[in-house]
């Protein structure tokens, strides 16, 4: 059979995603202290091995990257600004920059300072203030070298794993500080809009949602969400894994090892088209600014890369007005509550020696990102 070539946009932004306490290494935060389970001691040593983890992602081809700030290496005391950690990241985005790697940068990537998270975090009425001053300064410090910000990473998500769940720090349990905490966020993420807008107006400032997972964390409290904040948002970022068509009883008849991760997670490419069509309505450009799986032994990963493009294509074919793709993830890093075991990375970590290794799978993916196309 012929194969046949999808063209992407041009000018579409092509990278990989991660964030701060996932590779880094080092950090003193809400997680670190909060037990065994949650500390990601040196992970992956990002912090001193960014030119090397870089350098891999231009190999691949990538134009951008998505990274996040650590906010307790800033501000590890209430209003006491660390000014060798807010050089180590204009570092690191000179670093992007000189390799033509666009930076996409999250504020907020579910890691708290302790100082904060000891005032109650979230819960604490003054949190949208703080976490304006904390914006604000980032603004400030980087407005010449970025143009585009994240200001939360999947509030919902965050929300209903470490306030209705309680699994996550601060390990809440209550219907009522879920929707506290929803609200501040809210409120948190339109300060911080404000302010970047204020200090930098051509950067473009959102926030990265997760759709799927599951019922209960998607739908409802996202478009809540997206309705919240229409006017506080200049494009949307979309980080998608699952559908939660997954949980419709045909996905369940048909679902066999084939089509799950190493989580257990289904793979279900279609349901991002679906979900680039539902976001159409907010009219805003669309970055996706997540998407990937865990899988260590890399025999699914481009083939899962090609599908989720190829549903991708079909939405932009009819007017998803999508300008980006960022695999999750560069590189294999620290998975929350389930630690070091499953393999997001394009590229392989030897924790032992902290080796570099890429998968097969990155070459595929380099070759779209060359072609900014696929080929099915
Ligand atoms: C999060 C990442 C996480 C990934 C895989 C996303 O929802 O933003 O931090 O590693 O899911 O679970």
């Amino acid at each position: 059979m012929k194969s046949e070539i999808l063209k992407f946009p041009q000018k579409f932004y092509w990278g990989t995603a991660t964030s701060a306490y996932q590779v880094e290494g080092g950090i003193k935060n809400d997680w670190s202290v909060a037990g065994e389970k949650y500390n990601a001691g040196l992970a992956c040593d990002h912090y001193n091995r960014y030119e090397e983890d870089f350098n891999l992602a231009k190999e691949m081809n990538n134009n951008a990257h998505r990274f996040s700030i650590e906010w307790a290496r800033i501000e590890p005391k209430e209003g006491e600004f660390n000014q060798k950690e807010i050089e180590h990241y204009r570092k690191v985005i000179l670093a992007l920059k000189e390799k033509n790697l666009e930076p996409f940068v999250t504020l907020y990537h579910w890691t708290l300072p302790i100082w904060f998270a000891e005032k109650g975090g979230w819960l604490n009425k003054d949190a949208p203030r703080y976490f304006e001053r904390f914006a604000e300064r980032m603004a400030e410090e980087y407005k010449d070298l970025v143009k585009f910000w994240i200001t939360l990473n999947e509030p919902n998500i965050y929300t209903f794993h470490s306030f209705l769940r309680g699994i996550w720090p601060p390990f809440i349990r209550s219907w009522f500080k879920t929707r506290q905490v929803f609200k501040q966020l809210t409120e948190s993420h339109k300060k911080a809009y404000q302010v970047i807008r204020q200090i930098s107006p051509d950067a473009k400032v959102g926030i990265a949602y997760l759709k799927g997972k599951s019922m209960i964390v998607s739908c409802e409290w996202i478009y809540k969400f997206l309705d919240s904040i229409k006017n506080y948002q200049d494009f949307i970022g979309l980080n998608y894994y699952v559908s939660s068509f997954s949980r419709s009883l045909w996905a369940i008849i048909i679902r066999s090892k084939k089509q799950i991760t190493d989580l257990g997670w289904q793979i279900c490419p279609e349901g991002i088209y679906h979900v680039l069509k539902d976001l159409k309505k907010y009219r805003r450009p669309i970055f996706i600014t997540e998407n990937g799986l865990a899988d260590r032994k890399d025999e699914k990963r481009a083939g899962f890369i090609i599908n989720h493009l190829k549903w991708v294509h079909k939405a932009i074919e009819e007017g998803a007005d999508v300008r980006g793709y960022f695999h999750w993830s560069l590189i294999d890093n620290f998975e929350w509550d389930k630690g070091f075991e499953p393999r997001f990375g394009l590229i392989e970590i030897d924790y032992q020696t902290l080796k570099r290794i890429p998968r097969p799978s990155a070459r595929v993916y380099a070759e779209i990102c060359k072609n900014n196309a696929i080929s099915i």
